[in-house]
């Protein structure tokens, strides 16, 4: 055989064996970035809309609105890519009405009991948005401000780092706070979320990155099977409100230190998922130690995609979709009813401010708020 026709052969030898060995194939593709226009906001600030591509073609594509991710591309055991995020395809969906897509949250993720909390002698009222108590940030929370953003391209990865100030007395919170949050795109499938805020005064904080996943890019997540590093739980009160009680899963459908599909438990009768309305609860992460730990485990073996997520949070709140009810209808003219999606929100506990055992989420001058978690795509099984 020639030279030149054993050269030829060369790339496909070597894609077929980076095929056998799961590993992603040797880069086809350069990173790249592109930005554009994606709209004007009702008060007519300008949207961007950028889209980031690693080397083996993974898609993630945000906007300055809210830091949304309004899509992410992903491949199933074939190589086929499939967006595994909810959201609408246009600016427009997010203006009218959206439960977070793909969101940033804050300035406090989660729950405050009544808007209400006390800090250093002061009693601080926060909107509440969300029956009787806070959620989210409040009314125009981080997910519905336009954010500054920077592009950039590093031996990390591709990525951008996205920033917002919120004034003293934003939704009530004290302090003026300047946060960024930087989204990375490596070459390993992961996306890596990076959280860094400092303050002027003393405040609240919880920072999270709202996606609603289904890793099938169809149908419900009823049959996604999750594992989560948590042997015990916070159980909630009828408004979603922590009791302050850290309970222990075992017994219990709360239990998913070994896989589980979503929907084998969820219509369980039990007070818990009742008040949910299914999965809606903070899990209390198992860690031992600082740093990044595994959360997180999701796998739909239909495609064959996974996701693992690592963080540095001490909580995770594995919310099933439950408010989704058909009357949304998102990308590509789907009607995303209930559990179409699910959200594994890395977290420190809600309504924090008002629990003494929880972990604080004070924020104090001088000090600067770190948090990092990191997205993992794979598929399975892992060849
Ligand atoms: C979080 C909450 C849910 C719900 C969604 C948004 O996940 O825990 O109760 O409010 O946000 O709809």
């Amino acid at each position: 055989m020639s030279r030149t026709l054993r050269l030829m052969w060369l790339p496909i030898i070597l894609g077929l064996l980076a095929c056998s060995t799961g590993t992603p194939r040797s880069p086809a593709l350069e990173a790249h970035l592109t930005r554009e226009p994606f709209g004007t906001t009702p008060t007519g600030e300008p949207v961007e809309l950028l889209t980031l591509t690693n080397a083996h073609g993974m898609e993630l594509r945000v906007m300055t609105f809210g830091g949304i991710i309004v899509s992410l591309k992903v491949p199933d055991r074939t190589g086929t890519l499939g967006d595994v995020v909810l959201g609408y395809d246009s600016l427009a969906g997010y203006l009218r009405s959206s439960p977070y897509f793909g969101a940033i949250v804050g300035r406090y993720g989660n729950r405050i009991a009544r808007g209400r909390f006390a800090l250093h002698g002061t009693e601080y009222q926060l909107a509440t948005n969300n029956g009787p108590n806070h959620l989210h940030g409040g009314i125009r929370g981080f997910d519905k401000v336009v954010w500054g953003v920077e592009p950039f391209q590093g031996d990390s990865g591709i990525g951008v780092r996205l920033t917002h100030t919120s004034p003293d007395g934003d939704e009530g919170y004290p302090g003026a706070l300047q946060a960024s949050v930087t989204y990375t795109l490596t070459d390993r499938n992961e996306l890596i979320l990076d959280y860094q805020a400092t303050t002027d005064r003393a405040t609240p904080i919880n920072l999270t990155q709202h996606s609603y996943f289904n890793l099938a890019g169809s149908g419900d997540i009823l049959g996604h099977e999750l594992t989560l590093s948590a042997e015990r739980f916070t159980p909630v009160d009828s408004t979603l409100i922590p009791t302050g009680e850290i309970a222990s899963v075992a017994g219990t459908p709360f239990d998913f230190r070994t896989p589980h599909a979503i929907g084998e438990r969820i219509g369980a009768d039990e007070e818990q998922l009742r008040r949910g309305g299914g999965y809606d609860h903070n899990f209390v992460l198992t860690r031992s130690g600082p740093g990044l730990a595994l959360a997180a485990r999701l796998v739909d073996s239909v495609s064959g995609r996974t996701l693992e997520i690592r963080t540095t949070e001490p909580g995770i709140q594995f919310y099933s979709g439950n408010f989704l009810d058909g009357s949304i209808t998102g990308k590509g003219g789907v009607a995303y009813r209930r559990r179409t999606g699910l959200c594994l929100e890395t977290q420190h506990f809600p309504d924090s401010p008002n629990q003494r055992v929880f972990p604080s989420t004070i924020l104090e001058p001088g000090q600067t708020y770190r948090s990092q978690t990191v997205w993992t795509f794979g598929v399975w099984p892992s060849k």
